[in-house]
């Protein structure tokens, strides 16, 4: 597959005239929704990834504290270890486990669902958290653009390994932790997503609007089996992702403010995690059968918060057909989809 071809103009980077409109959260009332809410999960079985920092770890600790079984998983296994300690120690729950998982390794993240798999273990809830921000242009060791690689082919392959689990386990949930910068993306750019010249200002909201698409082409499939398939933007939150030392473009482009920021208007972790926690416990997901929507802080379900691109089901299909092709080329073919 060439997806490195260089032909016509480059899409279009993000207007930086537009970002206070696409990733500043807008300070909304207090929180009507809160931890608290989660009901009981005894005997629910969920996997968070990225679950070592940020939104990731506090949705596994909450989950867990519900006394869910809950495997965090992390790329890093001293991250990951810890983290899985820490949530034990603050929840007191022994089911908390570490899921080796590096998002950016295909062959690893297929091996990580079928290390889940084997155990025999049904899935009820599966947050596809983990993602990392706008950086300069590199490749993975499987020769993919790296943000197009963590935060979309990787979850692909790893949602599509468990996909017959969380059927089988239905009802069941898949939250993927997308962003309101993905009204950026003026599409996906097939041909281009190995090419240089692309902006990291359009490769970061290009793969968020990847989560949604792909969120919505999961629910064409799986959505009439009981899975549940949600996409949420968690707000503007004080993480590890704005801790980027100048490196990414978005910490360029706002570092001397975010500082402050992430003190005085940035939601923190614990309050940025109710989205996606709500959407992966609430029983109204349930009850009122809501699936393939869009939720913003907190737990509220936007419905003109999505950009055209990421209600077009035909991109959603195309999309999932390139991920297909590209995973096959990669690495070989998957599970089938159920
Ligand atoms: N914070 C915000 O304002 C904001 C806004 C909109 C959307 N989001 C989304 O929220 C999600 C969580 O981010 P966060 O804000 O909580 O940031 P974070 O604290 O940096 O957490 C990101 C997590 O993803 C993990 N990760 C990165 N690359 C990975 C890979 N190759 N394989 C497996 N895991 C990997 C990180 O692991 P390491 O610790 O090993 O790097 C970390 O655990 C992301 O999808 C992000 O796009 C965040």
């Amino acid at each position: 597959m060439d997806i490195s071809a260089p032909k016509g103009d480059p899409p279009s980077p993000l207007d930086p005239a537009s970002i206070p409109n696409t990733i500043l959260t807008p300070l909304t009332s207090p929180p009507g929704y809160s931890a608290s809410d989660i009901p009981d999960l005894t005997g629910k079985v969920a996997i968070v990834t990225g679950a070592n920092s940020g939104l990731g770890y506090i949705t596994a600790l909450e989950l867990a504290r519900q006394h869910a079984t809950v495997f965090m998983g992390c790329r890093s296994a001293d991250r990951g270890t810890q983290a899985v300690e820490q949530v034990r120690a603050e929840t007191g729950n022994a089911n908390v486990h570490l899921l080796k998982l590096d998002l950016a390794d295909l062959a690893q993240t297929r091996e990580a669902a079928r290390a889940f798999a084997v155990k025999g273990l049904p899935l009820h809830i599966l947050a596809n958290n983990a993602g990392m921000p706008g950086t300069p242009f590199s490749l993975t060791n499987d020769g993919v653009e790296k943000i197009f690689a963590v935060n979309h082919l990787g979850p692909f392959v790893f949602t599509t390994e468990l996909l017959s689990i969380l059927v089988k386990s239905a009802p069941s949930r898949i939250v993927n932790v997308a962003s309101s910068v993905h009204t950026a993306a003026n599409g996906i750019a097939f041909d281009r997503i190995n090419d240089p010249n692309v902006s990291q200002l359009a490769r970061y909201p290009q793969s968020k609007l990847a989560n949604i698409l792909f969120a919505n082409a999961l629910d064409r499939r799986v959505g009439g089996e009981g899975v549940y398939v949600n996409s949420i933007h968690p707000g503007t939150v004080a993480t590890e992702m704005w801790n980027n030392d100048n490196k990414t473009w978005l910490g360029r482009l706002i570092s001397p403010l975010v500082l402050l920021a992430s003190r005085t208007l940035f939601y923190t972790p614990k309050d940025g995690a109710l989205t996606q926690l709500y959407v992966a416990t609430a029983p109204i997901i349930e009850m009122a059968k809501v699936r393939a929507k869009y939720f913003v802080p907190i737990g509220v379900e936007h419905t003109t918060g999505l950009s055209a691109c990421a209600r077009d089901d035909d991109l959603a299909e195309r999309l999932w057909a390139f991920s297909e092709e590209l995973v096959e080329e990669k690495i070989g073919r998957g599970q089938p989809v159920v």
